[in-house]
């Protein structure tokens, strides 16, 4: 037995098994925690077998040691077991195991008095050295303890032999007849003190899957670097995870695979509900999604029939919080309450505002909604819309001020605010440099090739209408001014093309057909921004690189560890959306220009202009001449217009996202062949190009994976798109499209130029404002949208923004911990650049008279709907 009187223990003479790796003999300081002290070092100085091959311990335990290389030495009177307590904690929930209903309830806590209900099962990190097969696990059920802060817990005890070696791995059988959730595992009693599993994981009852489940250790290993004992389970885990692609998904699966897109339409119920299937073929390709295995519909056998409810694997679900404050009851609500009593209350779905002040009072006096209890309607859910209580006793739905009408009521009829908002609003994804000239420069929107081929479509349609469109805008080194619109209709009905150029115009009736096309083009820009800016590009791409990660990335691999925070949510948005937002006749279809189109739309426009290498946000800008490479200007981009606040906040952002992730890559991959040899990433990347994103496998942009570098690019690409893209385009949508004339979803009605009666261009010059008032959605049309578009726009209470949480895997490795808490005050920082430039009086784009200052980039934000805050993922 050694004396543990002094922290420092120099064991020089060590035999050679307990050297480092490379023979180097190490300084080696046992147990600098005083937790440790208590206990003889004896009982630690076990057989070399339980830390390792090596003799050595695990990065793990180093960490919890202060980050120390530790050898640990045998003697014989360590040769003994060791007693191990395992402390599972569990959140009670609702309909889980816990749930104070049914008859499945009351057998549940007769086992769990009788201490049967959790087994639990220890799994050696190491293979039996001379048949290289598993070691035996230790078996022990855990009983229930009291419950501690809302948490409960279970307990079991192992004794743990000496040849066991290092746990890996934890196997989890659930022998309720409901689910569980498990926060995480601890072991105590081990010989570097306690050792955790994070699992935040729904453990299935056994009764639905006899399989138990597997949580690895919080360390991670690239897949070369597995300790021996657990290669088979890490590949056995990811083969559960990838599923027999057969049959109907249940609700407790944990499955993630493939489908197209062929669950849009309802063809059952109406025939006009067909849709085509988007993905899957060159004249409509589409990301894939997560596949439900629903059965066919029976009009259409290629099609999946509908259902009120969308599986996802059972962790992608919302958290209860978020379900019941913002999720999907939020949205359902707001569906199924909001929307159908203010369709009772306004009679007429095509009566369009009579005066703009009718517009107004939708803010101030509110609408009559006498449906609005009878329908369900729970006030708690959606705080916002209705603004005082009193407001629903008389069933009135008065609307939240939007920030935009709010700070100018009239700065949404400014053609600097037009331009402006192509810089610093909703959708700075557009914008394109056509000519860098002298002094001036000269930029465009260009919707004229993308929406061309689908205006007469659209036209047949009832009560909209649509242009091909290009916007020019002239630079003049201050201000981006808009310098004239060009609408175009193609040869319709024997008719030859129409087009005609709109400018600002020096007369009356000028200037209101230039009103009158800007708002065209603003539907346009609607339209383009909720289908591809917003949708396609972020929530639709992002889900191929989830399904891939999940199953092709263990748990344990340090990659899938830095992408699951980007991944949260966002399988249970997109399933949500599916059901009611982008389906035949939803939400989308039903109040933007191309209607029924619109999916379509957004899968040609997939094919036609989405490359992956492009979400880079240093390469957008380039690719639309909005910067240019520059080795002497901040993150070697000069940009072309200085003032750009989405070009110049996002890359802050996206430089210090980078730098997390160039310091975590290169903390892993020491060796730059590992990057091509680590099979799983590789696997992954392979599926995410020619799988989930298959219809595009054969573009030459796809950027290779061999290097480290090609992997910090690729992770950042994804990171950025879910935190960044996401929030920029996101959570403004109220405050910008909350007062629709700032920018209307659809133009109801064309160009009183294009072909008009003489009655119709008679009425135009004798109450134009009513022209442009009957072109503008429908009352339905608008306050529907803008219902949504509150609750699309806010922040869940449990929302977690870019760089404030740190895993508990990073938080065991010293390097990882360092590198995050860096990233974390990088952020702090941005958040005190981007408050400084919103206060320079330079900074027209967002400083000035009644201008909305730009903070859709700044990092962090409060609950609800504040137009600020980055969260990691795309959850809303
Ligand atoms: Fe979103």
């Amino acid at each position: 037995m050694l004396n543990t009187s002094t922290n420092n223990i120099n064991l020089l003479l060590l035999p050679k098994p307990f050297l480092g790796e490379k023979g180097e003999q190490n300084n080696v300081q046992l147990f600098n925690s005083s937790r440790v002290h208590k206990a003889s070092v004896g009982a630690f100085f076990l057989s070399r077998k339980l830390y390792g091959s090596d003799g050595g311990v695990t990065r793990a335990h180093r960490a919890r040691n202060g980050g120390l290389r530790v050898k640990a030495v045998a003697t014989t009177d360590s040769e003994q077991a060791v007693k191990v307590k395992a402390t599972v904690s569990v959140k009670p929930t609702v309909g889980g195991f816990l749930t104070n209903v049914g008859f499945s309830r009351g057998l549940d806590d007769i086992t769990d008095v009788l201490g049967k209900t959790l087994l639990l099962e220890l799994v050696s990190g190491e293979a039996q050295e001379k048949r290289g097969v598993e070691k035996a696990t230790i078996k022990g059920y855990a009983h229930r303890l009291k419950s501690e802060d809302g948490i409960v817990k279970y307990e079991a005890d192992f004794v743990v032999p000496p040849e066991f070696g290092e746990v890996g791995a934890v196997l989890v059988e659930n022998e309720h007849h409901k689910e569980m959730y498990l926060t995480d595992i601890l072991l105590d009693g081990l010989p570097f003190g306690s050792v955790q599993f994070s699992c935040n994981s729904w453990v299935h009852a056994k009764y639905d899957n006899p399989e138990k489940r597997v949580f690895f250790t919080n360390k991670s290993y690239l897949p070369s670097q597995t300790p021996s004992g657990l290669k088979k389970l890490r590949e056995k885990e990811l083969e559960n995870m990838r599923g027999d692609g057969k049959g109907e998904r249940k609700s407790f699966e944990r499955i993630y695979d493939y489908d197209t897109y062929n669950d849009l339409g309802d063809p059952d119920k109406d025939i006009e509900l067909a849709r085509p299937i988007l993905g899957g073929s060159k004249e409509l390709p589409y990301p894939r999604r997560c596949r439900t295995g629903r059965p066919p519909t029976k009009t259409d056998p290629s099609s999946e029939s509908r259902a009120n409810s969308v599986y996802v694997p059972r962790d992608e679900t919302f958290s209860e919080l978020k379900q019941t404050q913002f999720g999907f009851k939020t949205v359902y609500s707001v569906l199924h309450a909001v929307v159908p009593s203010l369709e009772i209350a306004m009679v007429d779905p095509n009566l369009g505002f009579p005066y703009f002040t009718a517009i107004d009072s939708l803010f101030n006096e509110g609408v009559n909604c006498p449906g609005l209890q009878q329908h369900g309607f729970l006030p708690d859910m959606l705080p916002r819309l209705i603004r005082a209580v009193s407001d629903l006793e008389d069933n009135m739905l008065r609307f939240e001020v939007p920030k935009i009408f709010d700070r100018d009521r009239f700065s949404w009829f400014r053609d600097e605010e037009f331009s402006r908002q192509t810089l610093a609003g909703l959708n700075p994804l557009s914008i394109k440099c056509v000519t860098a000239l002298k002094e001036k420069k000269l930029f465009i929107i260009d919707y004229h090739d993308a929406f061309l081929p689908y205006v007469n479509k659209v036209r047949e349609l009832k009560g909209t209408t649509l242009y091909g469109s290009r916007t020019l805008f002239i630079y003049d080194d201050e201000t981006l001014r808009p310098l004239a619109i060009e609408l175009t209709r193609p040869p319709c009905n024997g008719k030859p093309q129409w087009k005609k150029v709109y400018m600002p115009g020096n007369s009356a009736t000028s200037a209101w057909l230039w009103k009158l096309a800007k708002a065209h083009v603003l539907a346009h820009d609607s339209g383009y921004h909720q289908l591809i800016s917003h949708w396609l590009r972020t929530h639709c791409c992002t889900e191929p690189y989830i399904i891939a990660a999940n199953r092709q990335l263990s748990t344990m691999h340090p990659i899938y560890r830095l992408l699951h925070p980007h991944f949260r949510y966002t399988t249970e948005i997109n399933a949500l959306a599916r059901l009611a937002l982008i389906n035949a006749g939803g939400i989308i279809e039903s109040s933007f220009s191309p209607g029924k189109y619109s999916l379509e739309l957004s899968s040609v426009i997939y094919g036609l202009e989405w490359r992956f290498d492009h979400e880079a946000l240093p390469n957008d800008l380039i690719s639309r001449g909005m910067a240019e490479e520059d080795p002497s200007a901040p993150h070697g981009l000069k940009l072309t217009i200085e003032d750009y606040p989405y070009a110049s906040d996002g890359l802050e952002l996206w430089s210090i996202i980078k730098q997390w992730v160039t310091d975590y890559v290169n903390h892993y991959y020491k060796d730059p062949s590992l990057v091509e040899s680590d099979q799983e990433l590789q696997a992954w990347w392979t599926e995410v190009r020619t799988v989930g994103h298959g219809d595009k496998k054969d573009e030459p942009w796809w950027p290779n994976l061999k290097t480290n570098d090609d992997l910090i690019q690729i992770v950042t690409t994804i990171i950025w798109v879910t935190s960044g893209h996401h929030a920029a385009v996101n959570f403004g949508q109220y405050a910008y499209a909350g007062y629709f004339p700032n920018r209307p979803t659809v133009i109801r009605s064309k160009m009183p130029t294009e072909d008009p009666t003489d009655e119709e261009w008679k009425h135009f010059l004798e109450k134009p404002e009513e022209t442009l008032l009957r072109s503008y959605p429908s009352q339905i049309q608008a306050t529907r949208v803008m219902a949504i578009l509150d609750v699309l726009s806010g922040h869940s209470p449990d929302e977690e923004y870019i760089g404030e949480n740190m895993e508990p895997s990073w938080e065991e490795e010293p390097m990882i911990k360092a590198a995050f808490e860096k990233f974390n005050g990088r952020l702090k920082e941005l958040e005190g650049i981007i408050d400084e430039r919103n206060a320079n009086e330079a900074l027209r784009n967002r400083n000035g008279a009644g201008v909305v200052p730009y903070e859709l980039l700044k990092p962090f934000s409060t609950p609800g709907v504040t137009a600020m805050g980055v969260p990691n993922s795309i959850s809303i």
